[in-house]
């Protein structure tokens, strides 16, 4: 089965830093993948490679089917990206701008203008389609620079943290757009330091540290694989969190404990089942009375956490 993006043994260097470090993967038709890891780890790295903004140091990246090297020009025209750095012409309305995008695109004139209009209504930017960008908060500018890159139909689109500075409403927005074109065939490419959002979009999750992939499957699979620890939250009826400590810690042994409020204790381990019971026999023994208790699976957040802790 053909691939939209097969990346084999890719390497940048810059000097003598190792940016990206040999990274293999394949993206599938209509889905989203998303390329998550810390600061620096390497991710617009790779997208400005896969994007043919900078030239790799070794390695094949074929997207299509196509080399990206020899196939420049036609991949370029059939993909589209939203890089992490903003970039929007300071002097231009938001409408203006659009257009413009369309123009350069070469979208014909009826279908730039309903393109445009579209764009304004379903990224909320009515109220501010007549300001010059640079006069543009920068969560507003953001949505204008991902709202563009819809003005042409692309194939493949690339988002290096496309949600940076969005409101919560204008994140779910954005995702919800995205999604929508994914439907209709569209293949993300999408990074993001938020793992709810990657959770919510993503078909498919590769983490990356130091240039090295370190973990990919789908978010289900990646908490089933490394998602051993599991939380168990429990909420105290009478007593103060102070005073069932010394119950608790001998228990819990070397596990994180949390007090995310107080009477409420969380503890995080890899026999969060067994500890639990302890914890309430112990409890009950001292007098000690709980509203309620729970056992909840890993979030992602944790994977990546877990995931990352090792590699350090
Ligand atoms: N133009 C450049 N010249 C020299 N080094 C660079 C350049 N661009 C990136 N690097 C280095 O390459 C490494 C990877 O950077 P990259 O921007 O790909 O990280 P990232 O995963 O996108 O991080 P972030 O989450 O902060 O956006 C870093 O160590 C960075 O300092
Ligand atoms: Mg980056």
């Amino acid at each position: 089965m053909e691939l939209c993006v097969h990346v084999s043994d890719l390497r940048k260097n810059y000097g003598q830093v190792r940016a990206v470090d040999g990274v293999s993967f394949g993206v599938e038709y209509g889905k989203v993948f998303g390329f998550l890891g810390p600061n620096g780890a390497g991710k617009t790295t790779t997208i400005k490679v896969l994007t043919t903004l900078v030239h790799p140091s070794s390695g094949t990246v074929r997207i299509f089917g196509k080399d990206i090297v020899k196939h420049q020009r036609e991949i370029k025209k059939r993909i589209g990206v939203v890089l992490q750095e903003p970039s929007f012409e300071a002097n231009l309305t938001v409408e203006r701008a659009l257009e413009l995008y369309g123009l350069m695109w070469s979208v014909p004139g009826e279908k730039r203008r309903d393109r445009a209009r579209e764009l304004i209504e379903k990224f909320d930017l009515e109220s501010f389609k007549s300001m010059k960008n640079d006069e543009l908060s920068i969560g507003q500018r953001r949505r204008v620079q991902v709202a563009r890159e819809f003005m042409h139909d692309s194939e493949l689109l690339f988002l290096d943290e496309p949600t940076m500075g969005l409101d919560p409403a204008a994140r779910r927005t954005l995702l919800d757009y995205v999604n929508k074109h994914v439907q209709g065939g569209l293949t993300v490419f999408f990074t993001t330091h938020i793992m709810e959002e990657a959770e919510y979009l993503c078909d498919e999750i590769a983490i990356i540290n130091k240039g090295r992939m370190i973990a990919t499957d789908t978010p289900a699979g990646l908490k089933q694989k490394y998602g051993g620890v599991k939380a168990i939250e429990i909420k105290l009826k009478d007593s103060t969190t102070q005073s069932v400590m010394h119950i608790i810690r001998p228990i819990a042994g070397g596990s994180v404990i949390e007090t995310p409020a107080e009477g409420t204790i969380r503890i995080s381990s890899t026999e969060a089942q067994e500890m639990l019971v302890k914890i309430i026999v112990s409890l009950s023994k001292n007098s000690v009375h709980i509203e309620s208790v729970s056992v909840n699976p890993p979030t992602l957040e944790e994977v990546f956490l877990s995931v990352i802790g090792k590699q350090a």
